[in-house]
């Protein structure tokens, strides 16, 4: 079957999802917490997002597998395709009425990842790639940035929600990059932080504890759009491995040092 087929489910159900997440987002949420601390969190929306691109796409591709974040592993008859979901990639802010949130779909093919989707719903944002063929913001391609040095650099970076108990909680980390770098943002979803990397409005971006629905779309936008992604010990990244280096290719070596140190 062709890539694009996936590719029209995977966009039609993001947008299905992010339009649900944003006529809701202002309403009153049923809140619950997950077990790593006070910032895990799941609403009724999460589940509902997730409802809906699940039944999209089991529609359309009953024999694939799928992997989400609420519902785990659904096994399809074939476990040569597998989609990785993100239903509500920033719930902690859609919790709060910060709107900053997105919807991330991933389709691996024998444990390679040929489509990414995420959509941005209050930006009306919609980014794709299909391995080989570049990445597109609203379909219009993008490619990373061209900043060489740290010094003229935009990051982003994420914390772990188990922060309290944790010794890798990033927090090192970040106070070393802070001074070399024009700025570090933590907006709150880190499938968009990898977007606007792809994009060229972040040069880099990095995280220590990610799962695969958070990074899975991400990294692929992020390498068709020429970029970097690699595990901060500079290992070849999968969306099974927690820690996630990724940047325009120019500054990464300059921060996969700044990370190490620490
Ligand atoms: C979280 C967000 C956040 C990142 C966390 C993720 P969720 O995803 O992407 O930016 O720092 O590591 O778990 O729980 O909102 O889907
Ligand atoms: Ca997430
Ligand atoms: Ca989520």
């Amino acid at each position: 079957m062709p890539l694009n087929d996936f590719l029209t489910t995977a966009i039609h159900a993001a947008i299905a999802a992010g339009t649900a997440l944003k006529d809701r987002l202002n309403t009153r949420h049923n809140v619950k917490f997950k077990g790593h601390g006070t910032s895990d969190l799941v609403t009724e929306m999460d589940r509902h997002a997730e409802d809906i691109i699940v039944s999209l796409i089991a529609k359309q591709f009953p024999d694939h597998s799928i992997l989400t974040e609420e519902r785990g592993t659904i096994a399809g008859l074939s476990d040569q395709h597998l989609w990785i979901i993100d239903p509500l990639d920033g719930t902690t802010n859609y919790a709060h009425g910060f709107p900053w949130y997105a919807v991330s779909i991933a389709l691996h093919i024998d444990h390679s990842c040929q489509i990414g989707v995420v959509y941005h719903p209050e930006q009306n944002e919609l980014f794709h790639a299909i391995r080989g063929n570049g990445a597109f913001l609203n379909n219009v391609p993008v490619h990373v940035s061209s900043a060489n040095e740290l010094t003229q650099s935009l990051l982003a970076t994420g914390f772990p929600y188990d922060i309290k108990h944790k010794t890798l909680n990033n927090i090192a980390n970040f106070s070393q990059m802070l001074p070399q770098c024009q700025g570090i943002r933590r907006a709150g979803a880190a499938a968009v932080d990898l977007c606007y990397v792809a994009c060229g409005r972040f040069d880099g971006f990095w995280e220590l504890g990610l799962a695969p629905w958070d990074s899975a779309a991400g990294t692929l936008l992020i390498t068709e759009a020429g970029g970097t992604v690699s595990t901060l010990d500079q290992k070849p990244f999968t969306p099974f491995e927690p820690s996630l280096a990724a940047s325009n290719g120019l500054i990464h070596q300059a921060m996969l040092t700044i990370l190490n140190r620490t």
